[in-house]
């Protein structure tokens, strides 16, 4: 098997066409739909909905599949997550983002899928914008499960996590309106143990790939939109040269 993969598709095909039994992980971040039981919130773009803007930064192009309302959004979760679990070890970790708005409806789809739920991590965020009148929404939630029993075996990792969203003018820049902290990411991934393989059916700008060659993981992402597919190819390249790869 090469070192990494990335596959321009739809999740829900790859993973039909992978293995049983193939990964040693699955950690993503998948679209939230969140806040979707509004018409607006369904048809409108992503890029004003998560930057208030019309910016055309490329770290801001329009990403796919945040148009589910809650029915829909539930109904999809579980397809994918029982792909998913079909493809991991016995033993294997889920590890899956998440916001306020979509947690009960996700750790439900979790075990929908047949996933044993395991916990909630916090991933606090210091720069979250503070409201008059309203709790500042700092916190998104890292919810994880394995498939099936787990031994007590492996890194131990924390509880919580604190850090910043990237931001354009971060030494490595920003790459997707929604990309996640590489050092989280670096963090997360040692679920996975050390030469596993880690999949990301929804890899947006690449950065579990990153963080997984990184640490010494295999990788094999899926991203649809071309754009972002792109963007993972050469930044999960940069973590791997001179290693092997292979993209569809
Ligand atoms: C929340 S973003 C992931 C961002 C990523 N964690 C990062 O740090 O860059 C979710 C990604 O899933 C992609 N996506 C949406 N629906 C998909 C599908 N059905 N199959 C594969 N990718 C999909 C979107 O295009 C988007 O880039």
């Amino acid at each position: 098997m090469p070192t990494w993969e990335l596959h321009q598709r739809d999740a829900l095909a790859h993973l039909a066409s992978m293995d049983t039994g193939s990964v040693d992980a699955v950690i993503t971040d998948p679209p939230y739909s969140s806040g979707g039981m509004m018409r607006g919130d369904r048809t409108g773009n992503t890029r004003v909905k998560y930057t208030g803007s019309k910016t055309e930064l490329p770290s801001a192009l329009d990403f796919a599949g945040d148009n589910r309302d809650g029915h829909g959004w539930a109904y999809w979760m579980t397809l994918w997550l029982s792909e998913a679990l079909r493809v991991t070890t016995v033993g294997g970790a889920l590890v899956m983002f998440t916001d306020w708005r979509q947690l009960p409806t996700a750790t439900d789809s979790i075990q929908a899928g047949g996933w044993v739920w395991r916990g909630v991590v916090p991933w606090i965020k210091p720069d979250a914008r503070p409201q008059r009148g309203r709790f500042t929404q700092s916190a998104e939630f890292v919810v994880w499960g394995t498939a099936g029993p787990r031994g007590l075996v492996g890194d131990t990792l924390p509880g919580y996590y604190h850090a910043r969203v990237p931001r354009n003018n971060d030494p490595g820049g920003r790459h997707h309106i929604t990309e996640k902290p590489l050092d989280v990411m670096r963090s997360l991934v040692r679920i996975c143990p050390d030469g596993g393989t880690v999949l990301d059916p929804f890899a947006g700008a690449g950065t579990t790939g990153r963080a997984a060659l990184l640490e010494g993981r295999r990788f094999i992402g899926c991203e649809i939109t071309e754009h972002y597919a792109e963007v993972s190819r050469q930044r999960i390249a940069e973590a791997a040269e001179p290693l092997d790869h292979m993209s569809t």
